[in-house]
């Protein structure tokens, strides 16, 4: 029994939509268990069909959960091959997911004139940032590679090793783990780490620098998203203020994730902590964002965010400061909402690392 689709179907149900057609490969990918790069669904209140091609046919057999698997072959079209199918299943009225280009919207609604197309943004929203217990276990999976990544790290950062290195080793550690890297991975030193999204360099790590860490493994789909800062040799006065500072901001923000609050409030709880040192007007991005089969995955935790906070809901709390010059200091975790309470899914140490 394939719970994700029979939870899509209650939401079609509860939204008035008699058919979707589901597109983004991530929402394909949360509703069938097919972890290819092409695929599709149509689902319907008693029907379900997964859309492949002749490359995923095996693999689409063993992996899709509670749906007909069908697949078309040139000479056919693709869209010749949904037509088919939409006649099949008898679908007039097709509800298509807002994520498509514009290009492949134009070319679908062309070709396919036998159904009125009805656009439907964010119908899996909801759904997809409600993580089940089993969608959770997998993000924890993803978090342990990282926190071990963090702890090998740890053993090498120390002056005259480049921020190339420290990247290269991070890869290599993530994909010896059995995961694959979730994202380009932020190693930055120095001034550079005054670069929220700054790229490693051949810059050497020196007495002095914070050096920060931004990675991500994927395992089984689900990612995790880690940021640690640490100082090379000595930490300075300077050092200890503004770190000390976004770790405050970062512990009360994780605190302050409670089930039923907006999710504008912990950003807005961070940035008056940071003040309190007159460091607020260095934090130029959002708290953070939701986890799952994307590393921004639906939802965030900015300012203008309209969303509520919910059991089964995973995010990132990533407050940071960074001051052109002298460096910069953020500091992240994954962190599962439930009634209980937040429970923090990344476990690195936060307190600050004087390492080398
Ligand atoms: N870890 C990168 C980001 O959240 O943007
Ligand atoms: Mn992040």
């Amino acid at each position: 029994m394939n719970t994700y689709l029979q939870r899509l179907r209650d939401r079609m149900a509860v939204e008035g939509v008699p058919a979707l057609f589901v597109s983004d490969n991530l929402n394909v990918q949360w509703l069938t268990g097919f972890t290819g790069s092409s695929g599709y669904a149509i689902v319907t209140p008693d029907e379900a069909v997964f859309i492949t091609d002749s490359r995923y046919t095996i693999q689409a057999k063993q992996e899709v959960d509670g749906l007909e698997v069908v697949w078309f072959q040139r000479p056919k079209t693709f869209e010749e091959f949904l037509t088919e199918n939409l006649e099949r299943l008898g679908v007039k009225n097709l509800a298509f997911e807002t994520s498509v280009t514009y290009a492949t919207w134009k070319n679908w609604t062309d070709k396919i004139s036998s159904v009125e197309w009805t656009a439907s943004p964010d119908l899996l929203k909801p759904l997809r940032m409600s993580k089940t217990p089993e969608e959770v276990e997998k993000i924890k999976e993803a978090c342990k590679v990282t926190d071990a990544c963090l702890q090998h790290l740890t053993r090498m950062m120390q002056p005259g090793v480049s921020e190339y290195d420290v990247q290269l080793d991070l890869e290599f550690f993530i994909r010896r783990s059995g995961a694959e890297i979730a994202f380009h991975p932020i190693v930055v030193s120095g001034e550079n780490s005054a670069r929220p999204h700054g790229q490693a360099t051949e810059k050497k790590l020196e007495v002095g620098d914070f050096v920060t860490l931004d990675l991500g493994a994927k395992k089984d789909g689900y990612c995790s998203d880690i940021t640690r800062t640490f100082v090379i040799g000595e930490a300075s006065d300077r050092h200890k203020e503004v770190y000390g500072q976004v770790l405050k901001a970062q512990v009360a923000a994780v605190d302050a994730l409670k089930v039923g609050s907006a999710a504008a409030e912990p950003d807005r709880l961070a940035r008056e902590i940071l003040d309190e040192k007159g460091l607020a007007k260095f934090f130029g991005h959002g708290l953070g964002h939701g986890l799952g089969r994307a590393v921004h995955d639906f939802g965030g935790l900015g300012p203008n965010s309209k969303d509520t906070i919910a059991a089964g809901q995973v995010w990132t709390i990533e407050p940071g400061v960074y001051i052109e010059g002298f460096g910069g200091v953020r500091i992240e975790d994954d962190v599962h909402v439930t009634d209980k309470g937040p429970e923090i899914l990344t476990h690195f140490p936060k307190e600050l690392m004087v390492l080398g």
